[in-house]
């Protein structure tokens, strides 16, 4: 999901300060699938194991998310690999400071409250909607440390969550407006799904 209605960020790949997170010098950006690749349809699978090919799957994923200088929230299933992986990063919100969150086999166990909120999605480039979702949340899922973390959100954060745990059901933010709205986007969507490479 990238930011919208702030500055682009400009953190350099080598500037995570995550303790446990370290990009590889040599990581370099993962391919994004956009909107009309199937992969994108897919339900993605549940992690076992966390071993190093899926530690430096979150590594690329999140060399990714910041090569695309407004990223705040990427699924696997984006770069087309079937695995539950999310990464999120949504930087400062209200004078916080959020660590980049690399978060295996996510569930949302509850939410509740309901607030709409403008939407994109990196694979599907210039476009917004409004969306309706749960306001707060909480959401359960396994760390780089193989450590079980429970994860109580709102604002932003249970936003990009939800959107990035859509995605590993194959789920776009699309799907969540009405059919008139998704219509009056259907000229984008389709310069989108033609397009050899939009981006
Ligand atoms: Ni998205």
């Amino acid at each position: 999901m990238p930011k919208r209605k702030r500055k682009p960020k400009s953190t350099a790949a080598s500037d995570v300060s995550g303790e446990d997170i370290v990009v590889l010098r040599e990581t370099v950006p993962l391919q994004l699938r956009y909107y009309g690749d199937p992969v994108l349809r897919k339900r993605a699978e549940p992690v076992a194991e966390i071993t190093d090919s899926e530690r430096q799957l979150a590594e690329q994923m999140l060399m990714t998310l910041y090569a695309t200088g407004n990223g705040i929230g990427l699924a696997a299933t984006q770069v087309g690999v079937l695995k539950r992986l999310i990464i999120v990063d949504i930087g400062e919100e209200d004078d916080e400071e959020y660590e980049p969150l690399v978060l295996f086999n996510p569930e949302l166990l509850s939410s509740d409250g309901e607030i709409v909120a403008e939407e994109g999605c990196l694979s599907i480039p210039d476009v917004t909607a409004d969306v309706k979702r749960p306001e707060s949340i909480v959401v359960e899922g396994v760390n780089l440390q193989c450590e079980a973390i429970r994860i109580e959100a709102d604002g932003l954060l249970a936003r990009v969550l939800q959107h990035e745990i859509d995605h590993l059901n194959g789920v776009l933010f699309i799907d969540r407006i009405s059919g008139l709205k998704r219509r009056l986007l259907s000229e984008e969507l389709t310069r989108i799904q033609q397009a050899e490479k939009p981006y």
